[in-house]
This record gives C-alpha cells, sequence and structure tokens, in this order.
C-alpha cells in the first residue's frame, strides 16, 4: 500500500529519495511527501497526486540536507490532501514522521490527546503517533519511541526523526514491512526493497516488534524491550535491472514478456524427469509430514487467490488431498479444523498482505502445517511459515499480477507433482506432466509473438463497457483471473463465471453490447463450451474465443479466434492465461489508462 523511503549519509538525500518514491510509487500514489534536513533547516514538502507533483513542488523549494524521510500514500483514514499526506508532524513542528498501516486504537487516543489540548491538522491516524512521541520525548527519540508504541494496537512501519537530533532516523515495526540497506558511509531504510536496489544489496529486515536507529556512521536495532538485536545483513540477488521497463511502454507489458522466462525460473532445478516427480528443497524438510497430510487449503487474496483455485483441479487431478480454497479475509474468521492433519499452503507475491499474513497466523495456532509460495524473498509471509517454496520470478513492478501469477501455477503444479508421485500418480503421468512442463516457455513464446493480433482484435471491443469471461473446470479460474485483468486496469465491468453457469444468471445480460470471451480448450469440455457460445450467439453476443491451435471448427461460431498451442489438460490454462492478460492491457493502453498504477488499487495491501 504506501511506501517509505529514508535516507541517512552524506549525499543530497532528496534526489535519492525521490528516486526511491517512484520505485514505491506502484503500491500507492494518492499523495506523497518527503521532509529533509541539513541540520539546521527541515525542508517539508507534500503534495496529492503522483510524486512528479512532489518532484515539481520541490523544484520550487529546494529542498537540501544528507538526511530524509519520505512517503507515498494510499489513502486509509482521510481522502487524499496535503494535510493528511505524510511526513505528519506535531504541533510543535519537531517529529517529522511517515507511517504504513493502521493505527486502530487512534480514536481513543486522540480523545484524549484532544482533552489535554492538542489540535490536529490531518484526519490520519498517524497524526496521533506524533502527538503522543511529542508528549514523551525527553531527548531520547527511540525512548519516547518503545512508549507511544506500547499504546498502540495496529500495524505499522514507521520511521522518523525530531528536529533537534539531526544525525538520527528512528524506525520501528509491527505488521508493516521495514527493510534497512547498508550502503557505503550512507544508510538507507524502505518498505519496499526496490527502493534500496539502485544504492545497496546488502539489506536486514526488521522483525515485528522491533526498532532500529540510524546514525551517520553507524546503526542498531533492539524489540522494544530494549534488548540489543544482532542480525547480518542479507544479500539481495535481483540487480536493478529487473525493476527497470527495459523499453516496453509499462511494466505490466514487460512482465507479461518475461513469462517464459518466470517459467523457466520456476522449474530450474525443480524437475526429475527421469523420474516424473519434482524436486522443492524449500519442502525437503516437512516432506513426510506433507505426504501423510489429509487435507491442504489454499490461503491467498486476489490474482494469488485464483492460481489457488486453478490448484485444486490440478491436486484433485495429481493428489489424494482433499483440497480447500479459500480468500485470506474469510479463512482467519471462519471455525475450520485445522489440525495436524491439514497443510495449509499461503500463496502471495508480496509475501506482506495482511489478511493471508493473518490467515498463516491462525493456522499456525490451530496445529497446521503452515507453507508459504512467496516470491519476495525474506518477506513476512516467508519468514512465518514453516517451509515453502520461492518462485524466483523477479520483481513483480504492475499493480495487476501477470507473471507471478504464472510462476505460481507452474509451481503448485510442481508441488502436486511431488506429494501425488508420492500417492496415486504413476510414473507414466509424472513423465507427461514434467514433459509438458518442459514445453510451456516455447509454448509461451508463440503466443507472444501474436501480440500484434491480439492488439487489433482488443481496439475493437475497447469501446464496450461489461464482458463476460466463461470457461470450464481448469480454465474456469483462468476465465476469473481474465476477468480480474480487465477490470483492475481499465476499470470496465468484467465478470468470470464457470460456463455452465451462465443459464443461472449471467445469460441474461447478454446483448449486442455485452461481449463474451470464452475459452475452449480442445478438452472434455469442448461440446459444452460450444453449446454456450451457441446460446449467446442466439443472443447476438459477440464472442471472442482462446482456442487450441488446429481447431478449425471454432472460428465459425465466434467473431474473433486467438490460438494458443496445445498442452495437457491441467497446464492448458497456463497458456490461456497470456491472451487474456494482452487482451486486458491492450484495451486498457486504447482506453488511456495508467496501467502500471490503476486507480484505487495497491500492489501490497497490508492493511486489513
Ligand atoms: C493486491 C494486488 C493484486 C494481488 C493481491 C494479492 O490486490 O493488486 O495484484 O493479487 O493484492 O497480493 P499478494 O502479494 O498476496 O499475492
Amino acid at each position: 500500500m504506501c511506501g517509505i523511503v529514508c535516507y541517512i549519509g552524506s549525499k543530497e538525500a532528496t534526489p535519492i529519495l525521490i528516486e526511491g518514491l517512484k520505485r514505491l510509487e506502484y503500491r500507492g500514489y494518492d499523495s506523497a511527501g518527503l521532509a529533509v534536513t541539513d541540520g539546521k533547516e527541515t525542508c517539508l514538502v507534500k503534495e496529492v497526486g503522483k510524486v512528479s507533483r512532489l518532484e515539481e513542488k520541490i523544484k520550487e523549494d529546494s529542498c537540501r540536507g544528507t538526511m530524509g524521510i519520505a512517503h507515498t500514500r494510499w489513502a486509509t483514514h482521510g481522502r487524499p490532501s496535503v494535510p493528511n499526506a505524510h511526513p505528519q508532524t506535531g504541533e510543535e513542528d519537531k517529529v517529522f514522521l511517515v507511517h504504513n498501516g493502521i493505527i486502530e486504537n487512534y480514536l481513543s487516543l486522540k480523545e484524549e490527546l484532544l482533552k489535554k489540548g492538542h489540535t490536529f491538522n490531518s484526519e490520519t491516524d498517524t497524526e496521533v503517533l506524533v502527538h503522543l512521541i511529542e508528549e514523551y520525548y525527553e531527548g531520547d527519540l527511540a525512548a519516547a519511541v518503545k512508549k507511544v508504541l506500547r499504546l498502540v494496537q495496529g500495524t505499522f512501519g514507521i520511521a522518523l526523526f525530531h528536529r533537534d537530533s539531526p544525525d538520527q532516523i528512528v524506525l520501528a515495526r509491527r505488521g508493516s514491512p521495514l527493510i534497512l540497506g547498508i550502503g557505503e558511509n550512507e544508510y538507507l531504510a524502505a518498505s519496499d526493497v526496490n527502493a534500496l536496489l539502485r544504492h545497496t544489496n546488502q539489506v536486514i529486515h526488521l522483525k515485528d516488534n522491533e526498532l532500529a536507529i540510524l546514525n551517520r556512521d553507524d546503526f542498531s536495532i533492539s524489540d522494544f524491550q530494549d534488548r540489543r538485536v544482532i542480525r547480518e545483513a542479507e544479500t539481495i540477488e535481483w540487480g536493478q535491472d529487473a525493476a527497470d521497463k527495459k523499453g516496453f511502454d509499462h511494466y505490466m507489458l514487460k512482465e507479461i514478456f518475461e513469462q517464459p522466462d518466470a517459467v523457466e525460473n520456476a522449474l530450474r532445478g525443480r524437475l526429475l524427469e527421469g523420474e516424473g516427480v519434482s524436486h522443492l528443497g524449500g519442502l525437503e524438510g516437512v516432506l513426510d509430514r506433507l505426504k501423510a497430510m489429509e487435507r491442504i487449503h489454499f490461503v491467498s487474496c486476489g490474482t494469488s487467490y485464483y492460481a489457488g483455485l486453478l490448484a485444486r483441479y490440478i491436486f484433485e487431478k495429481v493428489t489424494d488431498f482433499s483440497v480447500e480454497v479459500e480468500y485470506a479475509s474469510e479463512f482467519r474468521y471462519r471455525n475450520l479444523r485445522l489440525d495436524e492433519k491439514t497443510a495449509v499452503l499461503a500463496i502471495s507475491q508480496s509475501g506482506e498482505t495482511a489478511d493471508t499474513l493473518a490467515a498463516i497466523r491462525e493456522a499456525k495456532r490451530k496445529g497446521a502445517l503452515c507453507l508459504g509460495l512467496v516470491n519476495v524473498v525474506g518477506s513476512t509471509i516467508a519468514k512465518e511459515t514453516e517451509a515453502g517454496v520461492y518462485n524466483h520470478a523477479g520483481p513483480e513492478i504492475g499493480v495487476a499480477s501477470t507473471k507471478v501469477f504464472l510462476s505460481q501455477c507452474v509451481i503448485l503444479t510442481l508441488m502436486a507433482l511431488l506429494v501425488g508421485r508420492y500417492q496415486r500418480l504413476s510414473l507414466t503421468e509424472g513423465l507427461f506432466i514434467t514433459r509438458a512442463l518442459r514445453k510451456l516457455p516455447g509454448q509461451l513464446r508463440r503466443i507472444l509473438d501474436q501480440a500484434p493480433r491480439i492488439e487489433e482484435i482488443a481496439r475493437r471491443y475497447a469501446q464496450y463497457h461489461n464482458f463476460l469471461y466463461i470457461g470450464r473446470l481448469y480454465n474456469f479460474p483462468i476465465a476469473m483471473e481474465g476477468a480480474l485483468k480487465l477490470k483492475e486496469i481499465s476499470y470496465l465491468h468484467a465478470e468470470g463465471y464457470a460456463a455452465g453457469e451462465m443459464k443461472h444468471g449471467p445469460i441474461s445480460l447478454i446483448d449486442p453490447d455485452f461481449p463474451t470471451v470464452a475459452i475452449v480448450p480442445r478438452d472434455s469440455t469442448y461440446e459444452k463450451m460450444i453449446n454456450n457460445i451457441q446460446e449467446i450467439k442466439a443472443r447476438d453476443g459477440k464472442v471472442v474465443a482462446v482456442a487450441a491451435e488446429g481447431d478449425s471448427e471454432i472460428a465459425g461460431h465466434v467473431d474473433d479466434v486467438i490460438s494458443v498451442p496445445r498442452s495437457i489438460d491441467i497446464l492448458q490454462p497456463l497458456l490461456n492465461t497470456i491472451p487474456l492478460q494482452l487482451f486486458a492491457y491492450y484495451i486498457a493502453r486504447e482506453r488511456g489508462c495508467d496501467i502500471d498504477k490503476p486507480r484505487n488499487l495497491a500492489k501490497s495491501v497490508t492493511v486489513e
């Protein structure tokens, strides 16, 4: 959601902070601000809208100094406005603070402060923290922060400094990520590693209930009980290159085109082809327990939830597990049977999604084996699960997830294969799957070669306002994911439906202005999909089909066909995903939407 960047060193802080904010802008972009100090003067600039507007404003103000904190906001409490943007300051303009997360008891804390005569400038929960810190400050900022955080309920990643200590930034975290970057004679901190990579690849992840003090020539970490924490820096492998657009117009398009590589990375060293099985090092330590499970639950949100839905079909085909899939935001409040016979797998690109994290904590409490499938190395979900697998898909910047979704689907197939080969899956079937997996990157490249044709089709559909996406079995989750992509980035209404449900409602919507995208693989569902398409055509609905290469019949039934190479039933949905991503992308581009930063959405949802 919101993003934090901090710098302390010998260089001018403002350009570093602005550049860092731009790298985090995909996390929140309704307003931004920074506070920079040269030891005497502190410059505070805030602006509504994107970071570029803040940058413009700073040109007039010119903020000089070698220490500062900055923030890009995704509004929770109070609409986007200059007073509500961060850094927040208190009454005396001495403490400057940026905050990610939500202070749940801010109203009662605010009431107390109002009684004491405090006046507030913003509607934010964050401002309460600043007033409290000012109240408790007696010359030691970290000590005041610790006292205040004892009063606070909710989640926070905060960074702050005090006008009287211009050589010190204090950071603290509970439930919202903060990462220290250790540079040469300089320290940085950010809520996302992407903002650090240009300066250093040596990082330390703060854990919950920890506080860090960055000085000009050293830093220290302690917990909220003042116990010193010693933690080695980790080396991050992603180069800055990976986070650049590399000539593509948008990160989303770049990431769509990176999918063959993302799949290769997901498979690298993980297929034992002769044995028709996979090898997942991260699960080795729990493999015996995992094999003996009766149930597996997939918990996740957004696109990661659809990866879980697809995995249910794949696990049911390949393993003996009984499989449940649940939105993390529902899972955490349900009374589910979660015992030692249950594994819970959190699927999360960011590894920081608040609901998914809470679901895992709940499952852990009840004795389930908690596993993670995450892309961001060292993220909270990765750290809080007993074992798991990394996607190794590289940074995903576009808010609408593409390459990580595909990577999740591949790795979930590898997991099913791993378990299935100890259960009902024969060697022949295992070999069948491993061979088909190997072919995926080449097949994906062939689909991407069709991008100009998909663009031409998308342009013709860009003026419609409603879309239905339909599929059956493995392709039903893909229909939902396709619809989600379109609504996320083009703001058009789109619904993904199981094609068999069409007659139970959505068919009433069909008319010449309500097109359907139908996924029509050459499998056991083919005839039934053709029937659905005919029902749509009988009502003058337009149909775009994603169909199998070599299907000569389909063109006679629909308005437009996008052909994809054929794979086995369980992997066909992975290939069918790509045209839907491109279709959504080109429609959004035709409509002039801000594709990488769609309105109201955030890449990483770190509040409930
Ligand atoms: C947000 C993002 C989606 C993502 C979802 C889950 O809504 O905009 O693209 O699918 O969060 O995120 P996660 O990081 O847990 O996969």
